[in-house]
């Protein structure tokens, strides 16, 4: 950890139910969180509104994606603008699996980004390699390839966050090494001091995402560039997120 206020998001993607949910906020409204980290939920939307009603306000709120532009005629989507009617303060973007299996392309993600930031909606910003990629040595390369497309659209990073997760660690218990994410983020890091300003890459915080848990997140949040983490099995469960909120210390 080493810029800005350490940030600990929990994606919990398509899981849960009424009676999960109500349990999941009971336990992180008893948990003991470090103070001096932004910490952020991003629930399945159906239950943005429940959460953000139940849960303590010491925790924002996120969604998971967001409409490219101003709501309308878009069956099934939801706009920023509703987001932020809710008191959701954030949106995830870019994430590999709406990249990956939903088929979201770079442009269309900076799209998102910008329409989202243009309403105020802060955006925690995906990128990430896949295995057979970081395998032929193409780590980099994709990584800045889907963090030019975000640069190209995006004019103030005030409000963004950049979450590294590689594909091969998502949900595969196979976390990557302190020192393999070291690596990346000293290199997006770089990547933004060049292509930015040098005054954005000092700013912005790098989170880590892909099989962080209880156990190995403190050794990641020694590292120089890791400023936080978007977990996703972990964040399902109330004590082991406490903790890895509670890591940085
Ligand atoms: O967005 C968080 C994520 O993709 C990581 O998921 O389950 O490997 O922590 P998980």
């Amino acid at each position: 950890a080493g810029t800005g206020k350490f940030f600990v998001g929990g994606n919990w993607k398509c899981n849960g139910t009424m009676d999960s949910v109500t349990k999941l906020v009971a336990d992180l409204n008893d948990a003991k969180l470090e103070n001096d980290v932004d910490v952020v939920v991003a629930p399945p939307y159906i239950y943005l509104d429940k959460v953000k009603q139940s849960l303590t306000d010491l925790i924002e709120i996120s969604a998971q994606n967001s409409w490219v532009g101003k709501g309308g005629a878009f069956t099934g989507e939801i706009s920023a603008e509703q987001l932020i009617d809710l008191g959701c303060k954030w949106v995830i973007l870019g994430h590999s699996e709406r990249r990956h299996i939903i088929g979201e392309d770079d442009q269309f993600i900076g799209k998102k980004a910008a329409y989202a930031l243009s309403q105020n909606l802060k955006v925690i910003a995906c990128i990430g390699e896949k295995l057979e990629e970081r395998e032929a040595g193409k780590t980099f390369d994709v990584c800045f390839q889907q963090l030019k497309a975000f640069a190209d659209s995006i004019s103030d990073w005030t409000n963004v966050v950049i979450a590294y997760e590689p594909v091969w660690a998502i949900g595969t218990g196979k976390v990557a090494t302190p020192q393999q994410a070291q690596e990346v983020h000293a290199a997006v890091r770089d990547w933004l001091k060049k292509h930015v300003s040098a005054e954005v890459a000092s700013f912005t915080r790098i989170i880590y995402g892909g099989s962080v848990n209880g156990s190995n997140c403190a050794e990641l949040a020694k590292q120089e560039d890791i400023d936080g983490f978007l977990v996703g099995g972990a964040s399902l469960k109330g004590p082991e997120f406490a903790t890895i909120v509670n890591s940085v210390t």
